[in-house]
Parts: structure tokens; sequence; C-alpha cells
């Protein structure tokens, strides 16, 4: 049974994240999830990196095997399983309030939560999967100090955007400009979203659409180039701060956590989305493996399997996050200079970014 706090309507058309790896399709295709996934879908296997106005392009589909990113928006993935899900008879309670989690440590932990027309409601429940995000209950229900946290603040800030406007691209942008880092992201034909570098405590107030639109076109501009700047309607304004936390292990008792209620990183990679998926393919192998054959060295390595990809990505983040970003140490910022231009003259530079970026 799936507890939702939010409703169908809300959950299938939020918009968040919109990058989708190789690997990530794969197993959603093998689960046969993937259908609208691969007919609707743009492959890209490009990035351009944007420095004194000009622009570098990475192509790392062809430093890692022919592997592309997919651009599909979260809110289509959501859409996708809650569908297959409910059409295969699975039982979604959307709406629910107050979920508290009972009896972790116990061989049967259970749920209670009020139900979308208030009744009080209890499961019993063998596993728990905690996949609440980094806000949700079921991390919190862990007794202190059964989990160790690892947290990191990158000291950086970014508005980020979504826009009713075409891409004016058909690659990622990360542009990086003396007065911060600009982003040009894909979500759809009409929309798009975009990151700008903004000081750290900044409100969103302070960014009206006009002085969006305004540091977009100055830090993403091109020299020597009719490129351009397609604007539109700003329908999202968030600030995002950047920061990581790891929680080891990921699993307590028959409670096993998933995604951002386990581990939140930096968008820059775009790898939230995609360790969240693995996540979910590994405990679904370890509990299907449970309960077929009683099986129990999938539940019991769970947390390993997991954690390892997980600091892997928080690795390349955070280097990327160093790479993109001026510090405001003048010497930290020169070597964040020195590993992009590595990144762009060196051929095996380029594969460890398209190893890690695509993949792995
Ligand atoms: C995004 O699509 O939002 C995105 C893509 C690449 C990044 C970060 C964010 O590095």
């Amino acid at each position: 049974m799936v507890l939702e706090r939010g409703t169908r309507e809300h959950i299938e058309n939020r918009p968040r994240a919109g990058v989708i790896e190789h690997r990530a399709v794969q197993m959603l295709a093998r689960h046969g999830l993937a259908d609208r996934l691969l007919r609707e879908a743009d492959r890209h296997g490009a990035c351009e990196f944007r420095v004194d106005g000009r622009a570098h392009e990475v192509d790392y589909s062809s430093l890692y095997d022919g592997q592309t990113h997919y651009v599909y928006p979260q809110q289509e993935v959501v859409k996708d399983l809650v569908g297959a899900y409910t059409a295969a008879g699975g039982d979604i309670r959307f709406g629910v309030t107050d979920v508290a989690v009972h009896g972790v440590d116990t061989p049967c932990p259970s749920l209670t939560w009020t139900s979308a027309d208030g009744r009080a409601q209890r499961l019993e429940c063998s596993f728990i999967a905690g996949a609440d995000g980094f806000h949700g209950v079921t991390r919190r229900s862990i007794p202190a100090g059964a989990v160790q946290e690892f947290s990191h603040q990158h000291g950086i800030e970014w508005l980020s955007i979504l826009a009713e406007a075409p891409p004016s691209t058909h690659k990622v942008i990360y542009a990086l400009h003396p007065d911060g880092f600009a982003g040009h992201m894909l979500r759809s034909p009409t929309v798009s979203r975009y990151y700008l570098q903004v000081p750290v405590g900044e409100s969103v107030d302070a960014w009206p659409d006009e002085r969006v639109w305004a540091e977009l076109r100055k830090r993403l501009a091109l020299r020597d180039s009719d490129w351009s700047l397609t604007e539109g309607r700003i329908v999202e304004k968030r600030i995002l701060d950047m920061r990581s936390h790891v929680v080891e292990p990921m699993n307590h008792g028959r409670l096993y956590l998933l995604g951002d209620a386990a581990h939140i990183i930096t968008p820059v990679g775009a790898k939230g989305m995609n360790l969240a998926l693995h996540d979910a393919e590994v405990l679904a192998a370890a509990l299907t493996a449970h309960h077929r054959s009683g099986d129990d060295s999938g539940l019991r390595s769970y947390s390993d399997v997991c954690l390892r990809r997980v600091w892997r990505a928080q690795e390349f983040s955070q280097w990327m996050v160093f790479m993109i970003h001026r510090s405001p140490e003048p010497f930290l910022s020169r070597l964040g200079q020195a590993r992009l231009e590595h990144l762009i003259a060196s051929r095996s530079s380029a594969g460890y970014f398209a190893q890690n970026y695509v993949g792995p």
C-alpha cells in the first residue's frame, strides 16, 4: 500500500527534475514502465559550457558508449508509475495526513494515518519503505543514534526558474560569469528550466521577472553570435540552497529509506531522481527475493549497494559544483577554473566527466 500526502492531481503535475540517465531508463523498460518515455523523451548526449562569452561543447555520449540522457519531466515519470501501479491493482491512498511510524525495531512495525475523508487508519506492515522526502516522517522515526548523518552546506544558492518558454538551446548550458553561474536546462518543447546563482540568503522577492530575464541574457550571452534567449511566462521561482545530506545506513529494522528521505544531493549533475530510482530498483528486487524464496541477502545489502552509488554521485556533484561556481576565495576560484579548462582541453578529463555525468 502506498500512502501519499498529496492529491493525485498534485503529484502528477508538480514540476521537479527532468533528466533521466540511460541505465535508469533501461531499468524502467525492463519493468515495462518506459513505453511513453521512450516514445516522447528527447535524448541528449552533449552539453555546453559557456565561459567568457565562448561556447565549449562536451559530447559526453560519444565518450561513454553512446549512452544518453533522456529529458522527461519527473511528473511524467510519476504519472506513468501511478498509472501502471493502479492498473495492476495497486492500492494508493492519496491526501493522507498525520502519518506516524510505530515499532520499526520490531518484527511487526505499523503505520497510522488519517485518511482524506478524516478517518483514523492503521496498517500492520512486513516492511516500510520510507520514500517521503527529506522532511518526511520516516527518517525521523528512527531512534536517535541508530544512524549517522553526514551533512554539507556548499555555501551556494540558486534561483530556480520554470518558464513557459521554448528552449533556446538543444543542449544543457552551464554558463560561468563573473556575476555567478547561470544554467539553461530542458524540459519540453514549450517549457524550460533556468538557474541563476544568487547571494546566499536571497529572497525570490528580489527577483522580479524582468530582472530574471536581464540576468539570464547577460550571463548566457555569447560573443560574436546571433544566439538569443527566448522568453516566456515564468510559472515558478524558488530558491535552492546547495546542500548534501546522507544517512547511513539507509535502513533500520524493517524500515528502508529511499531517495531524498535518505540522501539529498545538489541539483548539479542532475542525479537526485536517478539515485531515487536506483534505490527503488534495489529495494524492489530485495523484497521480491524475500517474498518469493525467503532470500534476505538483498535486504541485508540494500544500504551498502545504494550508498556506494550515492557517494559516487555526491563526489561527482561536488566536483562539478566546485567547477562551475567561482569561490569567494581567489585561490579556490582559480582551481575551479583550471578544472574546467582541463575538462575542455583533455579527452581523459572529458571521459571522467562523461562516465559520471551520464552513467555510471
Ligand atoms: C535540470 O535539468 O534541472 C538540470 C540538468 C543538469 C544539471 C542540473 C540540473 O546539471
